[in-house]
């Protein structure tokens, strides 16, 4: 997720694109840059760090002109660097992306093959490419981005300048944001109102598949056929504070909404629906070799890491350890090469995830890592990386950052499976089916928040809360105990549905509200008969089960329904409910949602 920005007008540019990308520095600060149009050719600036050394290379390398293009990176392909920062230039054309090439390598086949030179690793530079070549033959600027995005699959937000005809930005969204912003003789193009709106108030939020010519008199906006389409601006109204947040009232609710996205992103790239496979970019596993899988995480991590136990145990058929990172150090583990450990940290910062992994490491494991931030000190140790992609995370409580964790123990598991033979490829097929309409159905589920809104209400006021889950289910019991508490300040624990009979029944009054994890599967009668146990003893039932059960309303309070999915990949969608609730208990209590007291984004002491 990369902030960008581009402005045409009578203004100098570059103060302009400062200004704005300060605004953005929120979704990414790996690199800065921009290219600035002045006497016939542009002058792209650049460097890898935060913005404030982009200010200080300007202050050394200004850029004079009034047209102009600025990013600030959040690092996807290739690591964060000067070469790989944004803008990128190919001829007279220089580029901005937010978002990822689906076919990059492929692309860049091709095109080193008929003889382009590439200056950096990136995706984005490919585009550059493109344009400039397809601008030898096309009438204009516009002409020459629509011919080269017909090659382009994936998500992205591109804005694209050409030093043939500096009078134009042009830019196009596809899954990435994208909005125009109108000036009097001037206007702005960004991935965020944020960046613009202490210039102009006077937006056009720009739709899925279209391009958008902007000049100073005026902007047209075209679908990727070149068909006209017409819009209204909007006036917004919200404070720049608000508008950071998209118009949510906190960065979690702002994340929580995002998944949809953030799946979707995580799975750019890495699914082949011709071979029934998946690919874990780079990461090349000698899975005949492996004898073992270990994971070691913490917190919410560590939640996605028994997810991914299960996954792994029933697709590849390996056997799985899941360790706590803090314990894992410290124990002396029996561990050697046969063994993949897998560390998962959203961070990739934590320093007991760090500490376990030099454990590994020395005792000759292969280390994976499964991140969420390109370059972190984690990937960087390890023998392998792979990347969540689900954007930088601002609220404290990981809501995106774990359902993207999911989504890579999937992947993971389907690679593992697929290689040890245990996983079929019918089986592989059905499984990466579910996984590609995984984004559409969270949506359907962020879209219930008023339902969650008023269940919070319900139950909000309790002294604490119980939750329970089997098999798959047994971690987002743990994970939706550890957000409710986290953020709300309310006792929760999370249990193996089994295992309430054996010690914390002796909680349940009519006083405890028990979210229990209960959709259709294998487990679905042994849970059932739990809740029956909980309710017998008068404890309030909130369960959280598949559409079309018509069954479940008979044994609970209240019920949220989720899609049907794959088992295996039930856990994305079942933890959504658990993450509305939470925030919209802590939100009754007035807590500090996205910085909740005594917690810190990422944990560097031991
Ligand atoms: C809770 C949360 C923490 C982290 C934990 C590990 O919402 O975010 O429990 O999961 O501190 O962090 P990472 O994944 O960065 O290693």
């Amino acid at each position: 997720m990369c902030g960008i920005i581009g402005y045409i007008g009578a203004r100098q540019a570059t103060p302009l694109l400062v200004g704005g990308l300060k605004k953005l520095e929120y979704r990414g600060y790996d690199s800065a840059g921009v290219s600035v149009f002045h006497e016939g050719t542009s002058r792209v600036v650049r460097c890898r760090g935060k913005l404030s050394g982009l200010e200080d290379k300007l202050v050394r390398e200004p850029a004079p002109g009034t047209v102009g293009i600025g990013h600030t990176r959040w690092a996807t392909h290739g690591r964060p660097s000067d070469e790989n920062s944004h803008p990128h230039k190919v001829g007279p054309i220089s580029v901005i992306h937010n978002g990822i090439i689906e076919n990059h390598l492929a692309l860049r086949a091709e095109l080193a093959a008929s003889g382009a030179q590439f200056s950096s690793e990136t995706d984005t530079e490919i585009f550059a490419h493109l344009v400039s070549r397809e601008l030898a033959t096309a009438p204009d600027l516009t002409t020459a981005v629509r011919k080269a995005l017909v090659k382009v699959r994936g998500s992205y937000a591109f804005v694209v300048m050409s030093d043939k005809e500096p009078g134009t930005l042009v830019a196009a969204k596809n899954s990435s944001p994208l909005v125009v912003g109108l000036g009097e003789g001037e206007n702005f193009v960004a991935s965020d109102v944020t960046a613009i709106l202490s210039e102009t108030r006077k937006v056009i939020f720009i739709d899925e598949g279209e391009i958008v010519t902007v000049k100073r008199e005026g902007v047209t906006i075209t679908d990727f056929d070149g068909k006209p389409r017409v819009r209204d601006h909007k006036v917004i109204t919200w404070s720049a504070v608000q508008a950071e947040k998209g118009g949510f009232k906190h960065f979690m609710l702002k994340e929580i909404h995002e998944q949809p996205r953030a799946v979707a992103d995580t799975l750019t790239g890495r699914v082949d629906l011709e071979r029934d496979d998946v690919t874990l970019d780079g990461v090349d596993l000698d899975v005949a070799k492996i004898k073992r899988v270990v994971f070691v995480a913490c917190g919410t991590s560590y939640h996605a890491s028994l997810v991914g136990e299960f996954l792994v145990e029933a697709l590849a058929r390996l056997p799985v350890e899941v360790d706590l990172a803090s314990e894992f150090r410290y124990r002396d583990p029996i561990i050697g090469p046969g063994d993949l450990v897998v560390a998962v940290s959203q961070s990739g910062e934590t320093l007991d995830t760090m500490e376990a992994v030099r454990e590994a490491k020395k005792k000759g494991a292969t280390v994976l890592a499964i991140s969420n931030v390109v370059e972190s000190s984690i990937p960087r140790l390890c023998d392998h990386a792979f990347y969540t992609h689900a954007g930088p995370e601002i609220g404290v409580a990981s809501t995106k950052a774990f359902t993207t964790q999911l989504v890579a123990m999937a992947l993971l598991a389907i690679y593992l499976g697929r290689r040890t033979n245990a996983l079929s490829r019918e089986k592989a097929r059905a499984l990466i089916g579910e996984l590609v309409q995984l984004p559409q159905k969270m949506r359907d589920v962020v879209e219930t928040g008023a339902q969650l809104q008023v269940l919070a209400r319900r139950y909000g006021n309790a002294n604490g809360f119980l939750f329970l889950g089997r098999g798959a289910q047994y971690p987002i019991a743990l994970e939706g105990a550890l957000k409710l508490k986290e953020i709300s300040y309310i006792h929760a624990e999370g249990y193996a549905a089994g295992e309430m009979k054996h010690g914390p029944i002796a909680l349940i009054d009519e006083t405890l509200p028990v979210v229990v994890l209960v959709p259709r599967g294998p487990h679905y009668d042994k849970v059932v008969s739990n809740l029956a146990e909980v309710r017998a003893r008068q404890g309030k039932v909130l369960a959280v089960a598949t559409k079309g059960d018509t069954e479940i309303g008979g044994h609970a309070d209240d019920v949220v329904l989720v899609p049907e999915t794959a088992v295996e990949l039930q856990p994305i969608l079942t933890v959504l409910p658990l993450q509305m609730l939470s925030y919209y208990v802590a939100d009754g209590k007035g807590t500090d949602v996205d910085q909740p007291r005594n917690l810190a984004k990422s944990v560097t002491v031991e």
